[in-house]
């Protein structure tokens, strides 16, 4: 995922082959389309770290020119300002992220959004209790003393965001017990304690990521989280389908997400051929159009929730979709006589021969995609 198009590096840094030597932070903003916060954000961010060894690097997937409001303010700025502009997308905003802890100059980095909704005056708070020791990340949290959440706007989004929280540490009891905020975006983490490039996250939740995937140890200091000063938030319904893809592939692993979308899959063809029937149609072609349906609805949900991280150029999509949609046409077409020549010969009852033979279809499914349709 790391092939930035522009990359705008002011003279000073280039010094140790691109890569500014002794830079004590870096502070990594994720950017799309915030063009109207940068000045601000470089200002305060620049004042606020007055005195230290700091750079600020945006990794940026705008489709406006917040790039070129970066390269026009880092003109003038206090404190050497980066910018890579990506154009792929990989990941979202957590691939952005893990661009940035990539291509930092300094190990300590600092992740903090692009719309000011964390205070850059926090910064010296987040350092220093890093300085204090003990810890590999330091977060700060919208639900420690002193925090607060009035940014998060509607009581909906607050109650979302509540809930979800619980749900996580549910999830991750020991890994994310004293962290009480793994959803925030605002962070400093120790590069050297991390493997950058196991990393593997999928939309906005790159903090949970680290945390559920490491032993690092996490320090909280409170924060008030702020509105939006311009622009618009990228939240959506779809970040949160993603970020419940992301959970599950975390916590049980990408065969249990497959599994997942498999059950899915098979209560909408029974509910496609149950429809199909009642309008009339032949309950084979109602057979054949809801299999049909299925396995396309199950290539493009595996495709963006659980093999996200395994696309590749040498695979391109045409031949991923061929691929998978060749081997399940197949594997269907194999399955039905052979559970028909188990009821023959070993007399048991139809409905166990077809639950054993899809038990096997879905490990031989499962296999198929993860060595085959996105070979690594
Ligand atoms: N590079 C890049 N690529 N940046 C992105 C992308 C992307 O695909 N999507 C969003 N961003 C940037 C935004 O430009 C902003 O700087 C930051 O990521 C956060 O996005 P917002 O759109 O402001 O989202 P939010 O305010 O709803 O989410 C924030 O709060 C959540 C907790 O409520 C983020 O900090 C989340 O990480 C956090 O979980
Ligand atoms: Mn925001």
């Amino acid at each position: 995922p790391q092939e930035p198009v522009r990359r705008w590096v002011p003279q000073a840094s280039e010094a140790g082959g691109g890569r500014r030597v002794g830079t004590a932070v870096t502070v990594i903003v994720p950017t799309f389309n915030e063009r109207d916060n940068v000045a601000e954000l470089v200002e305060r961010t620049a004042a606020a770290l007055r005195g230290r060894d700091a750079e600020i690097l945006f990794v940026d997937d705008s489709s406006d020119d917040t790039a070129d409001e970066v390269a026009r303010v880092a003109a003038d700025a206090p404190v050497p300002v980066r910018v890579i502009h990506r154009t792929d997308n990989t990941g979202g905003l957590g691939g952005a992220v893990v661009v940035g802890l990539a291509a930092a100059g300094s190990d300590i980095c600092i992740v903090m959004d692009g719309d000011l909704q964390h205070p850059p005056e926090l910064l010296p708070a987040l350092l220093d209790r890093f300085a204090e020791g003990g810890a590999d990340v330091v977060a700060a949290s919208r639900y420690v003393g002193g925090g607060d959440t009035s940014g998060l706007g509607t009581a909906v989004r607050f109650g979302v965001s509540r809930a979800a929280t619980w749900l996580t540490r549910a999830m991750f009891p020991i890994r994310l017990a004293r962290s009480t905020d793994p959803m925030t975006g605002f962070f400093l983490v120790d590069r050297r304690r991390l493997d950058v490039a196991s990393l593997r996250p999928q939309g906005f939740k790159i903090l949970l990521e680290i945390l559920a995937r490491t032993d690092l140890r996490i320090a909280e200091i409170p924060m008030e989280f702020a509105e939006r000063r311009h622009g618009t938030s990228k939240a959506s319904l779809r970040q949160g389908v993603t970020f419940v893809a992301h959970l599950a592939r975390l916590r049980f692993g990408k065969m249990s997400l497959f599994a997942m979308i498999g059950v899915i899959g098979a209560v909408a063809n029974i509910g496609i051929m149950w429809l199909l029937v009642a309008l009339g149609v032949p309950y084979i072609w109602a057979a054949i159009i809801g299999a049909e349906v299925t396995i396309v609805g199950n290539f493009i949900l595996q495709e963006r929730f659980v093999f996200a991280d395994m696309r590749t150029d040498a695979r391109g999509l045409g031949l991923r979709f061929a691929t998978s949609f060749t081997f399940n046409n197949v594997e269907a077409a194999v399955r039905i006589p052979v559970m028909a020549l188990m009821v023959e010969s070993w007399h048991i009852s139809s409905v166990l021969a077809t639950g054993l033979t899809l038990v096997v279809a879905f490990f031989a499914r499962f296999l198929f995609h993860s060595l085959v349709v996105y070979a690594p």
